[in-house]
């Protein structure tokens, strides 16, 4: 709940922030035909609405809503304010029928983004708290095995998808700018990250969680297992959330293929 009212709060102040920007000052950008004009004729400003409604739908659903019902309604308002994000970058300025296979390419990059870091932050959630009973260490090893399939199928999608972006962002001319230009250093550096955020997630799947399992039926007090994870774990949510700022800064710049 927290997290949509953050996310309806910061896309209205994107649409502020982009109408002040566009007309040169804040009282100008505040006014209210500056402001239907973003929301009107530009997809970042169109997207931002969509993502506001969105969320603040998912606030009424987690609200009045319960049990499972609760969670599949707010998840299906998470995923349209999720792809709204798409139209933010530089997929919604590609032109022509490449510019469609762009941007579905990037809904399809931006949803895995969000399931792979959501996941982290869900198993941090719970290996944050107390494992101190058998039943709470077996849940977060059933956890843990239950998303290692979605985990796999995360990874290829945002290798797939992050290739497509990058062939038409940099392109396969412009290779070098991935060290020549402020833009391709910067994904260079995501890249980097995301290569160390894999290397944690297989130790998580192939010895972490394997290893927490074992210790279920072994010893009472099998917290150096749960410990283990939660570091990995904590190490990997801040790589993800260092590769979104990187994606934040590098997106506001000038991709190679532009020239
Ligand atoms: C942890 C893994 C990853 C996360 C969390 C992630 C996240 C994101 C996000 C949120 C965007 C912004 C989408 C937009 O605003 O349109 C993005 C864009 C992008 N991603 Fe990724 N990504 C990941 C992995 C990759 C990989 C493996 C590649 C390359 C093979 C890649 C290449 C790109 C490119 C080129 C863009 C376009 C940036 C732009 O609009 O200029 N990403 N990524």
């Amino acid at each position: 709940m927290g997290a949509a009212l953050l996310l309806a709060l910061a896309s209205l102040l994107y649409i502020a922030a982009q109408s002040s920007l566009l007309s040169g000052s804040v009282a100008e950008g505040l006014k209210p035909e500056t402001l239907t004009a973003v929301v009107t004729y530009m997809a970042p400003g169109k997207a931002a609405v969509v993502r506001t409604v969105a969320a603040s739908a998912a606030v009424i659903a987690l609200a009045f809503l319960s049990g499972r019902a609760r969670f599949i309604v707010a998840a299906c308002f998470g995923a349209v304010a999720t792809a709204s994000l798409a139209w933010m970058g530089h997929a919604a300025a590609t032109a022509g029928w490449l510019g469609w296979v762009h941007l579905f390419s990037d809904v399809l990059h931006v949803f895995a983004a969000a399931i792979w870091m959501g996941a982290l932050t869900g198993f941090l959630g719970l290996l944050l708290a107390e494992l101190k009973t058998p039943e709470a260490r077996a849940n977060v090893h059933a956890a843990l095995a239950g998303f290692a399939g979605i985990g796999s199928t995360m990874v290829a999608i945002l290798i797939l998808t992050g290739l497509v972006n990058s062939w038409v962002l940099v392109g396969p001319a412009n290779l070098e700018s991935l060290w020549t230009t402020a833009y391709g250093r910067l994904l260079s550096l995501k890249l980097l990250a995301f290569l160390v955020m894999l290397g944690l997630a297989a130790a998580n799947r192939y010895r972490l969680t394997p290893a927490l399992g074992r210790s279920l039926g072994a010893r009472a007090d099998a917290d150096a297992e749960g410990a283990a994870l939660r570091r990995s774990i904590a190490l990997e949510t801040a790589l993800g959330i260092a590769v979104l700022l990187l994606v934040a800064w590098f997106g506001t710049l000038a991709p190679p293929a532009a020239g």
